[in-house]
């Protein structure tokens, strides 16, 4: 039977890749987002790429009220919950607002789902989770953070795992995404920074547009082959199809399992710069900077669980990231416009 899922956060870069992979696969799509890091213009491409509609609703998920109206609408088979706020600097500066927003959201979304009997949930986690990583990181590695936002994940995880528990039919899985990067091959959706981004990829891609004269590399001196730091970079459209087998498990097991997505593969920033240089045919300028507070030099996946449980393995290459990135790029240089 088509079941029916509830997506938090589904206008944002993940979620909405998300959406797509679930609409082709067959499943009813409800968003509940409220555009704090998106715009609604991601439903049209959403529904544009798919060919399908979805139901979208702007709400805060942190509103048990507004939400449980979304539930009483719906009868949602589970839940892929993404909404979240998600910049590491940010959450340094601003700790409440993200406990404030990332818990709330969890707690009242688990309130509401239990008030509606829908007892399955994948949820968006990091590898921010684990601490002092030696890489390849499998899932039992020790865990820990060192900022507001990677507490709000392992707080996350903790509560979601206890109300696991509660019932024996709730079931939960937990992806610890690695790095995600690239845009769907259709060039219509892709990663929508607001202001300067933090992350390598969206910077090299507006250093290619024209947007920065140059990109900083926080660090060639550490002790990996080129000296910059190594991460597992992973396709977004990987990812998503991630989540549409992570409920397919979810249909067969309970418990609350925690989970890899990454390639296993570990590239330096110099690999990425290199490979979307070979993809957008620009010369990709840099300056050497010194080390970005709280990088460590190296970390990427043990994806075995997900392989032997989930039956997924990351597909493509740091090329098409690039190749997918850059047209996302060049189509849309101001990203998603109103
Ligand atoms: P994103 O900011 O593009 O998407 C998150 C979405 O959640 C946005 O559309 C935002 O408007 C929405 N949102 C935030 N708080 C909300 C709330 N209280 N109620 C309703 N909607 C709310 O981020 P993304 O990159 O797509 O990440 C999705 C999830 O994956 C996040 O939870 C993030 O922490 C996690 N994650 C992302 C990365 C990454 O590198 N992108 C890595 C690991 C984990
Ligand atoms: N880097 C640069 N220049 C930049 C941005 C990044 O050289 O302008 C370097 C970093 O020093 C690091 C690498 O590129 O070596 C990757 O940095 P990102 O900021 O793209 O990614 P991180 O691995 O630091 O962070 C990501 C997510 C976080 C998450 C973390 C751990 O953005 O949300 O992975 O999983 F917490």
């Amino acid at each position: 039977m088509k079941q029916t899922i509830l997506v938090t956060g589904g206008t944002g870069y993940i979620g909405s890749h998300t959406c797509v992979e679930l609409l082709e696969n067959g499943y009813d799509v409800v968003i509940a987002d409220n555009l704090s890091n998106s715009k609604r213009q991601v439903v049209d491409r959403i529904q544009e790429v798919a060919g399908k509609a979805v139901t979208f609703y702007e709400v805060d998920v942190a509103d048990e009220q507004a939400l449980a109206r979304v539930f009483a609408a719906h009868a949602i088979d589970a839940v892929i919950h993404f909404a979240g706020l998600k910049a590491v600097g940010e959450s340094v500066e601003k700790p409440l607002a993200y406990y404030q927003n990332n818990l709330n959201a969890t707690m009242s979304l688990l309130v509401v789902m239990s008030r509606f009997g829908v007892n399955k949930i994948a949820f968006s986690s990091s590898a921010t989770v684990y601490i002092d990583p030696a890489p390849p990181i499998r899932e039992d590695a020790p865990l820990g953070c060192t900022n507001p936002y990677g507490w709000t994940k392992f707080m996350s995880e903790i509560i979601i795992t206890d109300w696991q528990k509660t019932n024996g039919d709730n079931a939960a899985v937990l992806l610890r995404y690695f790095n995600p990067i690239g845009a769907h091959e259709s060039g219509k959706m892709g990663e929508d920074p607001q202001g300067i981004p933090n992350n390598l990829f969206p910077y090299i891609t507006r250093v290619a547009g024209g947007a920065y004269p140059h990109l900083n590399i926080f660090g060639a001196d550490y002790d990996t082959p080129d000296g910059t730091g190594v991460r597992d970079y992973i396709h977004v459209v990987d990812l998503a199809r991630g989540h549409v087998l992570a409920l397919k498990y979810l249909d067969a097991h309970n418990g609350a399992l925690p989970v890899n997505l990454g390639t296993g593969l570990g590239y330096s920033v110099f690999d990425v710069l290199r490979a979307y240089e070979r993809a957008s045919g620009k010369e990709i300028p840099f300056v050497i900077q010194p080390r970005r507070a709280g990088d460590v030099a190296s970390t990427y996946a043990d994806p075995t669980l997900a392989r032997e449980l989930l039956g997924w393995t990351a597909e493509k290459t740091l090329d098409d990231m690039c190749l997918s990135g850059c047209r996302w790029q060049s189509l849309n240089p101001n990203g998603y416009e109103d």
